[in-house]
């Protein structure tokens, strides 16, 4: 494989072939930002999303979990600023009319876009005479609101405006009074939540990387504002400890401290947590304090106080937030470029997804040596049937040659695969191949379930 570009191509079809992920709507020419799961993308966002609420919420005495209504009243909107200020800067093709992200132009003509305003592009672009991607005039500068607006019941009019929410924090921020008269929880608490986000993208590329819908977990974590600094440290250290359960090696994710005039409207800092991916260096999750900026937003729209009492005494405030905010889509894509491999072994070029055992879709492939031979078919189905049981992701294989399922089985990640011989029919023992090493051992079914 020659470059990242390369490796790219290659892990977006070997999600497609192998069933991880498809492009949205493909039987119908596609849906432009959309992706669909397959059976084994399924299985391995749903062991990124489990490790996540198992490290951040149940291993904790200290977060409360929600799953809050995708579409809510259009006021909270309206509150945290994104009617006002969730935009993107756009720019018009003035031949095909097509549009395209003014900074993603910029940046690829080699100008530094930080800080830059919308007449300062516009400026820019003329000087330098930035063309679009079909070689055509662009229009001047202007923003565009990246959410999707829908009406809400039979009648469309002002007051049924909703939204697909941008961001999953608006619905734990909405619930954090509820949360508070129902636990009454000692500061400094979190909730968190997982779940559907839609931003409509202007251009959105890199496989899943930048997406119209995708899913967020994030966590707004509570605190007294005069010990931010501490909570903001906490949470900084916790987003390493996740790169690395993701298999992510420490060297490939950098920090880079967000300057102001580049920050979310919210934020008075924010630290984005970078990944070396085969596209470059991108952002894969970020950390911010969003201070009291939200729940005063919601207490001056709502009327209702925010105010938390801290046991015991009088002292009232409204708490600041610290927000660890992960995309599902960024993981996966981080977790699969990590682990796409290309070796060699004896002589042999194979394609292996070296998986972090606990993220693998699937754990174990149990193949019969044969398929000709009825009692070992039957033997390899009963250690098959005793696996499912005890770890569930565990796939029966008996397709092709020994050496096509190690392939196949290499391609999707799977740890091991242990194969049912002779030898098992007489003492009990099968062979267990290791996808990394490719080495084999003679066990006891026994010894290999325990493994
Ligand atoms: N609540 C804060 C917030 O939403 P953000 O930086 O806009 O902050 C957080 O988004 C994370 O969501 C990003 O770091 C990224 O992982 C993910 N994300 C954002 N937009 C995305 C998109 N279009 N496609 C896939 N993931 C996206």
């Amino acid at each position: 494989m020659s470059t990242q570009e390369n490796k790219m191509e290659a892990i977006v079809s070997l999600a497609k072939r192998r069933g991880f992920i498809y492009p949205g709507s493909d039987i119908y020419g596609g849906l432009s930002g959309t992706w669909d799961y397959g059976p084994l993308g399924v299985t391995l966002k749903r062991n990124i999303m489990q490790l996540w609420w198992r490290m951040f919420v149940e291993e904790r005495d200290d977060m409360y979990g929600v799953d809050a209504a995708i579409l809510m009243n259009q006021k909270v909107w309206q509150a945290s600023g994104h009617v006002d200020t969730f935009t993107d800067p756009l720019v018009e093709d003035l031949e095909t009319k097509q549009r395209f992200r003014a900074d993603h132009l910029l940046k690829d003509a080699g100008v530094e876009v930080d800080g830059l305003s919308l007449d300062d592009m516009s400026r820019v672009i003329k000087e330098r005479g930035i063309k679009s991607p079909n070689g055509n005039e662009l229009s001047e500068v202007r923003t565009f609101n990246m959410m999707f607006k829908t009406t809400v019941g039979p009648v469309a009019n002002d007051d049924s405006i909703s939204y697909l929410r941008p961001e999953t924090a608006q619905g734990i921020f909405t619930n954090y009074k509820n949360i508070v008269d129902s636990f009454y929880p000692n500061l400094p608490f979190g909730v968190a939540q997982q779940g559907k986000a839609f931003r409509n993208e202007i251009s959105p590329r890199d496989f899943i990387f930048r997406s119209r819908e995708f899913e967020q977990m994030e966590i707004e974590y509570f605190v007294d504002p005069s010990h931010w600094e501490e909570s903001f440290e906490h949470w900084r250290q916790q987003v390493w400890r996740w790169t690395q359960a993701l298999g992510l090696a420490d060297e490939a994710v950098h920090e880079l401290e967000v300057p102001e005039n580049d920050r979310a409207h919210y934020s008075k800092r924010t630290i984005d947590f970078e990944f070396d991916f085969p596209i470059g260096r991108e952002e894969l999750l970020g950390l911010a304090y969003r201070t009291d900026f939200d729940l005063m937003n919601i207490q001056n729209k709502s009327g209702k106080s925010m105010d938390y009492t801290i046991k015991g005494t009088n002292t009232k405030f409204v708490p600041h937030v610290i927000e660890p905010s992960f995309g599902v889509e960024r993981a996966v894509m981080a977790v699969l470029s990590s682990a796409y491999t290309e070796d060699e072994i004896n002589g042999e070029s194979r394609v292996v997804l070296k998986l972090p055992a606990h993220l693998a879709p699937v754990k174990v492939a149990i193949s019969p040596l044969v398929r000709n031979k009825p009692e070992l078919v039957e033997r390899a189905r009963e250690i098959y049937e005793r696996f499912k049981k005890a770890h569930g992701a565990v796939m029966w294989d008996d397709n092709g040659n020994i050496g096509k399922r190690y392939r196949r089985q290499d391609e999707i990640g799977t740890p091991y695969c242990v194969v049912v011989d002779f030898q098992t029919l007489e003492d009990g023992t099968v062979t267990v191949r290791d996808r990394d090493t490719t080495e084999q051992r003679r066990l006891s079914v026994d010894d290999v379930l325990s493994l």
